[in-house]
């Protein structure tokens, strides 16, 4: 029997899975197709979505968009998501030969997972397990990955160059993504409140059109500074997207939710008698636990602080308080210029951000909250 192996992590599986998936069948000419999940695949950063929404994506953005010719002959394999740990291929190939010991297999992958292959497990024994195919993509013609090794076969064609991570970020900021996801996966993976799809449409029914567009440029520049920090960009984004939660309520209705909630608020009375919109990020924080289920400090943390400051801000709190203060949306004429400096040195910017704040609010006459003069200070002494 000639089996056509195709795995990944499908995170979400893309129009180029499928364009790759249909060539090689067409090629192979396959008796049967497994498309194999991983539970994580070991070579990259752990997945977004649970491996068994992955698996069902899979099947509805694969197999169900295969011609019905190879549809028929093909099917989820589950072995890796049921592993519940990191499966190499190795070792999924190796169950495969043994029990069709005189199948033929063929396994096909994009350019770059081709191009890893050399730090895959056991690469020469792999190598043998099956013929190897891959498909080129459409552009980045100079792209810096070395080519596949040799004995990578390459389809006919050129595929549609499209990064998951890349569409994950994509997703989760709102833009349209229907050139690379088929509406039906796209519908799961909201039905499941994957990629922050559910927070997205949260935002969109509770804030205002111009609150949730700067909630967006804000997310984006968060994401992009977490890139050029070496912090996680995900969670960046994450915290991005849900900082300004809390602005769904008026200030009096902040000052109820927060006495409510019995939210930790430091100066929590003078806060709320005199400047209760600064009760936002700790609403949102609470929003995030109990209406998005995060549970991830890191990014509470940044959401929390993002207003006020602290004394003691992680790196990625920092950073989200910077693209907080001069989002791409802010009208204020030297934001372009704190944005540029935030890529060269986050800590200059974070002292401007910080000194702008307390400027504005002595210009206006109003309480200083003393967790943002603590970190005044602390940024001073620094
Ligand atoms: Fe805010
Ligand atoms: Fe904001």
């Amino acid at each position: 029997m000639r089996t056509l192996v195709f795995g990944g992590s499908f995170d979400p599986p893309h129009r180029g899975h499928a364009a790759l998936l249909r060539a090689a069948a067409e090629r192979v000419l396959p008796d049967r197709i497994l498309v194999v999940p991983a539970f994580h695949a070991p070579l990259k950063d752990a997945p977004s979505a649970p491996a068994p929404v992955r698996a069902e994506l899979a099947r509805l953005g694969l197999i169900a968009r295969l011609p019905a010719r190879w549809g028929r002959r093909a099917r989820v394999d589950m072995s890796e998501t049921r592993a519940r740990r990191p499966v190499y291929a190795v070792e999924t190939l190796a169950r495969l030969k043994a029990l069709d010991p005189a199948g033929k297999f063929h396994f096909v992958c994009g350019r770059d997972a081709a191009a890893s292959f050399p730090r895959w497990k056991e690469p020469a024994r792999l190598r043998r397990l099956a013929t190897w195919w891959y498909g080129a993509r459409a552009s980045r013609a100079g792209a810096k990955t070395p080519p596949p090794p040799r004995h990578f076969r390459r389809l006919p064609g050129r595929f549609p160059d499209i990064s998951s991570t890349e569409l994950r970020s994509a997703l989760a900021l709102g833009q349209d993504c229907s050139d690379a996801v088929y509406p039906e996966v796209l519908a799961e993976a909201r039905r499941h409140g994957l990629y922050s799809l559910d927070i997205l449409d949260s935002l969109r029914k509770t804030l205002k059109p111009a609150r949730y567009e700067h909630t967006l440029a804000m997310a984006a520049l968060a994401e992009a500074l977490a890139r050029r920090h070496g912090e996680d960009p995900a969670k960046a984004l994450l915290a991005g997207l849900l900082h300004d939660a809390g602005r769904r309520f008026s200030p009096p209705l902040m000052a109820e939710y927060a006495r409510r909630r019995r939210l930790k608020v430091p100066e929590f009375a003078l806060t709320a008698g005199l400047e209760p919109l600064l009760l936002h990020a700790h609403i949102s924080e609470d929003l995030a636990r109990r209406e998005f289920g995060v549970a991830d400090p890191e990014v509470l943390s940044a959401v929390r602080k993002h207003t006020l400051g602290d004394p003691q801000m992680s790196r990625l709190d920092r950073l989200v308080y910077v693209a907080d203060a001069c989002s791409p949306d802010r009208e204020r004429a030297d934001a372009a210029e704190t944005r540029a400096l935030a890529f060269v040195d986050l800590d200059a910017a974070l002292a401007r951000c910080v000194a702008d704040k307390l400027a504005h609010a002595l210009s206006r006459g109003a309480w200083l909250h003393p967790l943002t003069l603590s970190l005044w200070n602390r940024l001073v002494a620094r």
